[in-house]
């Protein structure tokens, strides 16, 4: 007995040790945590329950039969944030780079497929150099058994990926199967091949920050959701958007109980949006105004900035939040803002999340750019998004809703539960000057009459009243009362029952 507890210790000291000292030496060096501080600062103190630390891998190439490291390059397991349950992996760049061998794939699916039994997220911390060479095709396979699980957890559990290293091949089609990609900036990457690669086949010489770093993915490629300065900002960022999440596809969204009465009034938004229909104003300041407390967790702030996604809450009640965002392309729909609202609205579809819409949109982005990269298939991804959608839906429209967007955006059409307008709001086919210059053409050399023309276009259509007089809007509200509107709307909502038919599934214009 004396022997077994010994010899026990002398794994357990080995597992933590990972690749030895000279490794984690660094792996601190370069500002990155190990796998296990990582875990330590994630979940609550004292509540990591860890599994097979003794699992090592089967190579016997290349000299791996003695290079055997207890835990084989992952910590996994499960513990809580906030006390709320997580089953969670955390890749060992210290062991072998966290490159996944089939051992080390068979712990993360041992945690995924217990998540899924019992309905918690996943979160991997992903730190990894792909496939492990030695190992050949059956590291291949352990990815494509981690791949299969992502596909069956998605919009059963939330998967979130936080990428804290180099990762590269396999390492990055993971993360891009699960919900949410955080980064860490300057000491995470991802790409499908590195650059040395890169420059033997397309003769490109491109920086690994470059080609896929935190920046690359939150600003050109959309592939991240969001990038943090440091592994610890990471990871407590991590933690709050934690809590807006519920734990699986059967859950409600969670309640956090807030001080911020429901029924709030703030005037300052009455002068929100200028007297002038083309000049900008700031959406997220109505965002910030309307949730509780002014907190807004936003998902890709510097990508399509001209829709605005994330999470708020609402007396209390998670909610996702779209946006147009008038400063950007004054708000315009286009291939890349479609695309990132179109996944945000089916990812609080699928867990129950009700969605918040404010709408101020001229219309899809016209231009060859957009249509050669095809924009009707990927404008339809939002559309067909909204349309999907069976969670409560409360819809505000500030100013603009013109043409294809005025549906898209949460329309009544579109089985928009509660939908409002501020008493500004123009809901028309298009704007006045370019509907009154296509309408009567034959006015165009007379601009006294073409103007009369606009005016009077204006007037009948530049108003809520059009859309409310056919109850497309379900009422007129004052500004000042958004926030009273909303959660009032979603109390009436909470119990909302609405089934699409069976099928084995939609096709979504992927
Ligand atoms: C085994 C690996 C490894 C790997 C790194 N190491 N990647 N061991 N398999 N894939 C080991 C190194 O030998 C080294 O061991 C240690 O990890 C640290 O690596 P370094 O190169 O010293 O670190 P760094 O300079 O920071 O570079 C990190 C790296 C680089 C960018 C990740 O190591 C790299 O390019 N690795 C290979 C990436 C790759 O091509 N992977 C396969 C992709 S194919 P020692 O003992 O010296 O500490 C793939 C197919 C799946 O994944 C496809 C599914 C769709």
């Amino acid at each position: 007995m004396h022997d077994i507890n010994e010899q026990l210790e002398k794994k357990r000291t080995a597992a933590r040790q990972g690749g030895g000292v000279r490794r984690i030496e660094a792996q601190h060096a370069k500002g990155k945590l190990t796998a296990r501080e990582r875990l330590e600062l994630l979940l609550d103190e004292g509540s990591f329950e860890e599994w097979d630390m003794f699992v090592e891998h089967r190579c016997a190439d290349f000299g791996m039969a003695d290079n055997k490291i207890p835990g084989d390059g992952v910590v996994t397991g499960y513990g809580m944030i906030n006390g709320r349950l997580v089953f969670v992996f955390s890749q060992d760049f210290t062991v072998f780079g966290g490159a996944l061998s089939e051992a080390h794939a068979e712990k993360i699916c041992k945690v995924m497929d217990q998540a899924m039994k019992v309905g918690a997220p996943v979160i991997g911390l992903n730190d990894s150099g792909g496939a492990r060479i030695q190992e050949g095709v059956a590291s291949l396979g352990g990815y494509a058994d981690v791949f299969q699980r992502n596909v069956m957890a998605s919009g059963v559990i939330p998967q979130i990926s936080l990428i804290m290293g180099p990762c590269a091949g396999g390492a990055v089609y993971s993360p891009a199967m699960t919900d949410f990609i955080f980064m860490v900036k300057d000491s995470s990457y991802m790409f499908v091949t590195g650059p040395e690669v890169v420059k033997t086949v397309t003769h490109e010489e491109v920086t690994a920050e470059e080609l896929g770093g935190a920046t690359t993915h939150t600003t050109k490629s959309g592939v991240a959701d969001l990038a943090f300065e440091n592994d610890v900002e990471a990871i407590l960022m991590l933690r709050r958007f934690f809590n807006y999440l519920p734990l699986n596809n059967r859950e409600k969204p969670p309640v956090r109980p807030s001080g911020d009465p429901a029924e709030r009034l703030d005037f300052s938004l009455d002068t929100l949006v200028p007297d002038h229909p083309n000049k900008p104003y700031d959406i997220k300041e109505l965002i910030l105004k309307v949730v509780d407390d002014g907190d807004f967790f936003e998902l890709q702030p510097e990508s399509a900035k001209n829709i605005v996604i994330g999470f708020g809450r609402l007396d209390g009640q998670s909610v996702g939040i779209v946006a147009n965002n008038p400063q950007v392309l004054a708000g315009c729909l286009d291939i890349k803002s479609s695309i990132k609202a179109a996944r945000f609205v089916r990812f609080c579809d699928a867990f129950n999340i009700p969605v918040v819409t404010f709408v101020d949109v001229p219309g899809f982005m016209p231009g060859t750019s957009q249509e050669y990269g095809g924009i009707i298939k990927h404008g339809a991804k939002l559309l067909y998004a909204y349309a999907e959608c069976t969670v409560p839906k409360v819809t505000v429209i500030t100013r603009k809703a013109y043409g294809g967007a005025y549906d898209v955006m949460s329309s009544k059409h579109l089985r928009g539960d509660v939908n409002f307008a501020w008493p500004n709001a123009e809901i028309a086919v298009m704007g006045a000057k370019g509907a009154v210059e296509i309408i009567f053409r034959e006015d165009k050399g007379d601009p006294d009459k073409l103007s009369r023309r606009e005016a009077e276009y204006k007037a009948r259509f530049a108003n809520p009243f059009v859309a409310g007089a056919r109850g497309f809007i379900d009422d007129v509200i004052q500004p000042h009362e958004t926030r009273k509107r909303l959660c009032r709307s979603l109390a009436m909502l909470r119990d909302k029952k609405l089934d699409n038919p069976w099928r084995k599934h939609g096709n979504i214009p992927l």
